[in-house]
């Protein structure tokens, strides 16, 4: 059957129409807002390549984060920046750190707020590696250690999810491991399962102060050119224990979140970064693009391709175009 039997165009004649057959659907509820907290400040400061972000002080996170719940948001992603930096990331597994106290201060004033906290030790090392550094390399096995106190105390926090980010291999084990043993067996994680060395985050570490002081992280994120090496990485953390698995970036990953959720029957998040927002922010500001119907598009586009959840800094305005657009 073919033309004139079949019109295509049928089906789009009305917009009631159209959204009767409408295949995807995107809510404020498939959102994460990722936040950036500050130690030793009390003001807000603006995120000069991430225009409307900021880093927030304890007081001011937790009204962001009211405000993103009030939109219908239902979790937040944190992400530390500590006074202390040293070799080893200690204060990323203080108990009394600056992630660990905005979960328990989150927790007690935004109860139903799901807190997700990123696992990994960059914002706190001296040389800004997801890893230890022993004679200019990084060693898997002994980060380890650093994860499991790191994913620990925040579980003793409060945390409802806890996120690595690191790429170090076996770490979904190691943390399982760990949670098991303390009494949080279900405390979920959600792994940066295919997280690929993009360029795409030079705006988060401009923003969390993380740029690695030498090299880069080839060593331990993924090749871009590679796709069948994803779906190894993402069948390997649901093996150790991953409840939920994550391609980052998002947008030019669209194929990878694609063959990751046709591998694998767990959640999957996708993570449009930092360099996606701020490419859709300076094209913005240009008056190049309509803002608002490039938030909704690419937002979109990750869900169609598969992902359940999408982590994005755009969740807030994402989630007041949803509201305006009555859905
Ligand atoms: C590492 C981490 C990074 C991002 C999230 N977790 C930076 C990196 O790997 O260099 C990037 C997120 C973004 O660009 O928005 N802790």
């Amino acid at each position: 059957m073919a033309f004139p039997l079949q019109r295509m165009r049928r089906l789009r004649q009305s917009e009631p129409l159209r959204r009767m057959v409408r295949e995807t659907a995107l809510a404020p509820s498939d959102l994460m807002y990722p936040l950036f907290v500050r130690e030793g400040t009390d003001r807000q400061e603006a995120i000069p390549s991430m225009p409307g972000q900021c880093r927030w002080p304890l007081d001011l996170l937790i009204k962001e984060a009211a405000d993103a719940h009030g939109l219908g948001i239902p979790a937040v992603m944190l992400f530390g920046l500590p006074v202390h930096k040293d070799e080893r990331g200690t204060s990323a597994y203080d108990p009394n750190g600056i992630v660990q106290r905005a979960v328990r201060a989150l927790k007690d004033q935004i109860p139903d707020l799901i807190v997700v906290t990123d696992v990994c030790i960059d914002e706190y090392t001296s040389h800004g590696h997801c890893g230890l550094v022993k004679d200019g390399r990084i060693i898997n096995d002994e980060t380890l250690k650093c994860l499991r106190l790191m994913a620990k105390t925040h579980a003793e926090a409060g945390a409802d999810v806890v996120a690595p980010s690191d790429m170090m291999d076996g770490r979904v084990a190691a943390i399982r491991d760990e949670l098991d043993q303390r009494g949080f067996e279900d405390v979920p994680i959600m792994s940066y399962a295919a997280k690929y060395a993009s360029c795409l985050y030079a705006p988060f570490r401009e923003a969390a102060l993380s740029s690695p002081a030498f090299g880069d992280r080839c060593t331990y994120q993924m090749d871009p050119a590679n796709a069948r090496e994803a779906v190894r990485e993402v069948q390997l953390d649901v093996e150790e224990g991953a409840d939920i698995v994550m391609v980052k970036p998002a947008l030019p990953y669209l194929d990878v979140i694609a063959r990751a959720r046709a591998e694998v029957g767990v959640p999957l998040a996708a993570y449009q970064v930092s360099g996606e927002y701020s490419m859709i922010k300076a094209a913005a500001q240009r008056e190049w693009l309509d803002e608002s119907k490039v938030i909704l598009e690419t937002l979109l586009s990750i869900k169609r391709a598969g992902a359940d959840l999408i982590l994005t800094y755009f969740a807030k305005d994402a989630a007041k175009l949803l509201h305006a657009s009555g859905i």
